[in-house]
C-alpha cells in the first residue's frame, strides 16, 4: 500500500497545466457506448477512476487505446450490457452506464456502484427518471436489471438535481423517438459538457446548464475526437494549496468561472487572484483571515467536492469558521486525521465549527476518501514537520501521482 511522505513548510511556486476534469471524462466514456465508431477523448487524467472505467468498457466489448493523454474507446464491438459487481464495486460512475447501455442494448444489467464512501449515496432517483421513461427495473440479487424495449420519449421530473441521474437520463433520451424533458436537473459544468459532446457526436440535446433539459431522439451517433472541460475540483485543490502554504501559482488550461465560487471565498488580504479565459495566477503572503462561513450546494454555489479542502485550509488560518455540509452527510471522516495534525474542529451533524490555530504539526495519518486524502496532502505541506499520509490509492482515483507533480512546485514529497 503506497504512502506519501511530505516534509512541510514550503511555498507553492511555479506553473501548472490542468487536465481534463475526471467527472467529465468518466462519463464521457460511459457516453462512447453510444456509438457504433470510435471516439478520442483527449487530455485524459492518469487516474485510477479512468483505469476502472476503461476496464469496464473493455469487459462491455470495447476496444481501448491509451496513448498519452488521449483515450480512443472503439464501441464497435460492444457485446453485453451487464457490469459484474467486482468492476462496479470499483467506480459509483459505472451506474453511469446504464443509460447508455439501455440506448445501445435495451438491455442493461448493473452491480450496485461503489465509490467514494462519503454517505448513503442512493440511486432512487436514477431509477425513478428510468421508469418514468418507460424502462423496466427488476432489482435483485445485488444487481438492477433493466430492459428499455418500451421506453419513450416524455417529461421526467427529478426529485433532486443529481448529477449522476441527470446524466444517465440525459443518455437514456438520446434515441427515443420524440422530445424527451428532463426538469429540475443538475446544472453542474460536467453536465454541459455531456450536452456539447452527444451533440459533437449528432445528439439533439439543449438546456444544459439550466434546470430544464431537452433531448429530441436522433437515429443514431457518429465518432468525434473531443477535449473534456478542465478539472475545477483539482484546479479549486491547488489554489486552496497556495493559500495554505504562501507561493505564487500559475494554472493553465482552466475555467476561472467554473470555481468561481472559491475564487470569491479565498480571502483577499492574502491571497491575490488574476484570471485570464483559461488561466488563473494565485500569489499568497502571510496567514489567511478566516472565512465566517462555508456552505456546500449545488452548482454555482460552492462545490462539496472542495469541502474537506477549504475546510483544512480553515485550520490554519486566523479565526474562526462554520462549514456546512449540504450534500453528503459524511463528508468530515477527515476531521480525526487532521486533529491528529493538532487541528481544532468540532464537528455536528452536517456543520463543522473550526477555530484556526498558527500550524499543523506532521502526523501519520490516512486518508479515507479521495478529497479527505487531498486535503491531507494539503495539511501536511503547510505542517512543521513530517506528515505520512497512508492509503494513497483513494487519492490516485481523482490526482495525477502528486509526487510527481508537487516537487516541480518545490514541495517536498516522496511515494513509498
Ligand atoms: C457527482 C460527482 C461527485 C460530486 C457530486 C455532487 C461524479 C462521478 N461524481 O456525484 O464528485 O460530489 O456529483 O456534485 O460526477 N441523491 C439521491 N438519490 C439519487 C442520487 C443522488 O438522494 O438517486 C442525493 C445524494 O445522496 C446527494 C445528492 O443527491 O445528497 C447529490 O448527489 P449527485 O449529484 O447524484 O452526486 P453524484 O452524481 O453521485
Amino acid at each position: 500500500m503506497s504512502k506519501y511522505i511530505i516534509r512541510g513548510g514550503e511555498s507553492l511556486c511555479g506553473e501548472l497545466t490542468i487536465k481534463g476534469a475526471k467527472n467529465s471524462v468518466l462519463t464521457l466514456l460511459a457516453a462512447c457506448v453510444l456509438v457504433d465508431g470510435t471516439v478520442t477523448l483527449h487530455d485524459c487524467p492518469h487516474i485510477a477512476d479512468v483505469n476502472a472505467m476503461c476496464a469496464i468498457l473493455e469487459k462491455l466489448g470495447c476496444r481501448i487505446k491509451r496513448d498519452g493523454d488521449d483515450v480512443t474507446v472503439d464501441g464497435s464491438g460492444i457485446s453485453s450490457g451487464k457490469i459484474p459487481s467486482g468492476l462496479a464495486s470499483e467506480l459509483r460512475s459505472s451506474v453511469f452506464l446504464l443509460g447508455p447501455l439501455l440506448s445501445r442494448l435495451k438491455k442493461a444489467k448493473v452491480a450496485y456502484p461503489g465509490g467514494c464512501d462519503i454517505g448513503l449515496r442512493p440511486i432512487d432517483i436514477h431509477l425513478t427518471g428510468l421508469r418514468e421513461l418507460g424502462v423496466r427495473i427488476v432489482e435483485k440479487h445485488g444487481y438492477i436489471d433493466c430492459d428499455s424495449s418500451r421506453a419513450r420519449a416524455s417529461e421526467v421530473m427529478l426529485d433532486l438535481p443529481s448529477v449522476g441521474a441527470t446524466e444517465n437520463l440525459m443518455m437514456t433520451c438520446v434515441f427515443l423517438d420524440g422530445t424527451s424533458v428532463i426538469r429540475n436537473c443538475a446544472k453542474e459544468p460536467e453536465i454541459v459538457d455531456l450536452q456539447n459532446f452527444l451533440n459533437a457526436m449528432g445528439a439533439k440535446v439543449s438546456g444544459a446548464g439550466t434546470g430544464v433539459i431537452r433531448v429530441n431522439g436522433v437515429k443514431r451517433l457518429f465518432g468525434v475526437e473531443y477535449t473534456p472541460i478542465p478539472d475545477r475540483i483539482v484546479a479549486g485543490t491547488y489554489l486552496i494549496g497556495a493559500a495554505m502554504c504562501g507561493g505564487e501559482l500559475t494554472l493553465n488550461n482552466v475555467n476561472p468561472e467554473h470555481i468561481s465560487s472559491l475564487i470569491a471565498k479565498l480571502p483577499k488580504s492574502t491571497c491575490k487572484i488574476t484570471c485570464a479565459r483559461d488561466k488563473i495566477n494565485i500569489i499568497c503572503k502571510g496567514r489567511c483571515e478566516s472565512i465566517p462561513k462555508v456552505e456546500t450546494t449545488y452548482y454555482p454555489g460552492f462545490p462539496t467536492d472542495l469541502q474537506t479542502q477549504i475546510l483544512t485550509l480553515q485550520t490554519v488560518s486566523d479565526g474562526t469558521s462554520v462549514i456546512v455540509e449540504n450534500i453528503f452527510e459524511t463528508r468530515f471522516k477527515t476531521v480525526p486525521q487532521l486533529l491528529k495534525m493538532g487541528a481544532d474542529v468540532t464537528v455536528n451533524g452536517r456543520t463543522a465549527v473550526v477555530r484556526g490555530v498558527p500550524c499543523l504539526t506532521g502526523a501519520e495519518v490516512c486518508a479515507t476518501d479521495l478529497r479527505g486524502g487531498a486535503s491531507l496532502v494539503l495539511a501536511g505541506m503547510c505542517a512543521q514537520g513530517e506528515t505520512v499520509v497512508d492509503n494513497v490509492f483513494h487519492i490516485d482515483r481523482g490526482y495525477e501521482n502528486l509526487a510527481e507533480i508537487l516537487p516541480s512546485l518545490g514541495v517536498k514529497i516522496k511515494r513509498i
